[in-house]
């Protein structure tokens, strides 16, 4: 099945329910706001269908010259089948058209699966830090593993 990689549009929203509760898309939606002003990138991949089947940010506020790759996610029907690997690549190209040199994820500490996914991407995890946000039952606090990557 060819997938595309495309940036996210306002109207996604609505078909990207199944990344996350009414909270986590108010997120994306502001970061979508950002991505318009030109200070923050959302990428999509769709089928042939155009409707997404896979999200993903960068913000460029958390570390200064990279770009933080976060709110990851792939439909839970299609996960393990490259499209994770596929959006990050492209995810890549588009910080280091920013100029930056090196991109970062940031992934929750109980989540080895998508560690190792990321670490065999050629990303080294080298900090945890707190990490909370709102969820629609309160705040909701975490560890984050942060890894990083030079992005030649
Ligand atoms: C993590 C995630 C974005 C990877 O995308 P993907 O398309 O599934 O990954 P790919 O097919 O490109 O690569 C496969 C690898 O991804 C990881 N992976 C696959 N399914 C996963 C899952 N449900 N949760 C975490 N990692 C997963 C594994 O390392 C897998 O390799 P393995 O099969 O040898 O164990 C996706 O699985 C996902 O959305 N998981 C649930 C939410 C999540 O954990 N998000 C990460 C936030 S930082």
């Amino acid at each position: 099945m060819p997938v595309a990689i495309r940036d996210m549009v306002h109207a996604d929203l609505a078909e990207c329910a199944w990344s996350g509760s009414p909270a986590h898309l108010r997120a994306v939606e502001k970061e979508l706001l950002l991505a318009a002003r030109d200070r923050a990138d959302y990428f999509v991949a769709c089928p042939p269908s155009g409707l997404p089947v896979a999200k993903g940010g960068i913000t460029y506020q958390l570390a200064p010259g990279s770009g933080t790759i976060w709110q990851l996610a792939v439909h839970p029907a299609l996960q393990g089948l490259g499209i994770g690997t596929l959006l990050i690549g492209a995810m890549e190209d588009r910080i280091r058209e920013r100029g930056c040199h090196s991109a970062e994820i940031r992934v929750e500490v109980d989540n080895p699966r998508a560690q190792a996914l990321y670490a065999r991407l050629g990303y080294l995890a080298f900090a945890e830090v707190p990490e909370s946000w709102e969820t629609d039952d309160g705040l909701y606090e975490t560890t984050l593993t942060v890894m990083a990557k030079h992005l030649g």
